[in-house]
């Protein structure tokens, strides 16, 4: 399990922060809650870990596909697949049970973040700790730019938000500090913020795919650096309630 968590990419650096906190909880069985948790590509092997996790998503189909992967990895019995709205969180998770929040790529779809980071805040238990990643903005600058659409890039640059407008498919894109400030604002300490992806994104596939250890290292080695932390195409932040 460790083996394919640290030779992605995409997910290496969380699993390396979210590695750190389940061996400070060692012997623990943890209670962790992955808001549009999708088809379980964390819920599932944090259930193999041995955690009880509980997925809230808006989509049956993801559901459904966690239900089948949890199954097929024999963690059903510690896997909950709930379909819910997490703009409407409060009601669906009992407050202050919660050892791990996992809210990754969501806050930049939600109707209102704020209320969605209060909702995450109310179901950990104090001294639990919350999971969030979402698109950093300047990398999709870049992205935009990179791929010739300059008009986009500029109109990027220059949203509050972070978005090209109404065709844009995030309603919101993040630096380090508005993240850093959503998730303090609704009563969280963030203890690390890490660049996901600051590379991957950016290498022709013949590079990524051919040397997929090197590029990990190379992602490890410049995740939490500035000011490749902030070129990311995703910020990982690792926040904790205060016990
Ligand atoms: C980009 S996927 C991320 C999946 C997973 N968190 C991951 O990082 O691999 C976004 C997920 O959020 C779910 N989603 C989108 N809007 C949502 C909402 N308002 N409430 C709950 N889930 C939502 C989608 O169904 C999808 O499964």
């Amino acid at each position: 399990m460790e083996q394919i968590r640290t030779l992605t990419p995409r997910t290496a650096v969380i699993w390396s922060v979210l590695r750190a906190e389940l061996d400070r909880r060692a012997g623990e069985r943890l209670s962790v809650l992955d808001v549009g948790g999708g088809t379980g590509g964390f819920a599932v092997p944090l259930a193999e870990a041995g955690h009880r996790v509980t997925v809230v998503d808006a989509s049956p189909d993801a559901l459904a596909a966690l239900t089948r992967r949890a199954a097929e990895a024999g963690v059903a019995d510690r896997v909950r697949a709930t379909q819910g709205d997490a703009d409407a969180l409060t009601g669906l998770v009992e407050p202050a049970t919660v050892d791990l929040v996992l809210c990754h790529s969501v806050l930049e779809v939600v109707d209102d973040p704020e209320p969605v980071m209060s909702a995450l805040v109310t179901a950990l238990r104090p001294d639990g700790a919350a999971s969030v990643l979402v698109a950093g903005r300047a990398a999709a600058v870049f992205g935009r730019a990179m791929n010739g659409q300059l008009d986009a890039a500029a109109a990027l640059a220059a949203d509050p938000h972070g978005t090209t407008g109404g065709r844009d498919t995030l309603r919101r894109r993040y630096d380090a500090a508005d993240a850093s400030a959503l998730l303090t604002a609704a009563g969280l300490v963030v203890e690390e913020i890490h660049g996901v992806r600051v590379l991957a994104d950016l290498l022709p596939a013949a590079v990524a795919d051919g040397q997929q250890a090197a590029l990990v290292e190379l992602e490890r080695a410049l995740a939490a650096r500035s000011p490749y932390r902030d070129l990311a195409a995703q910020l990982h932040l690792f926040a904790r309630r205060p016990a």
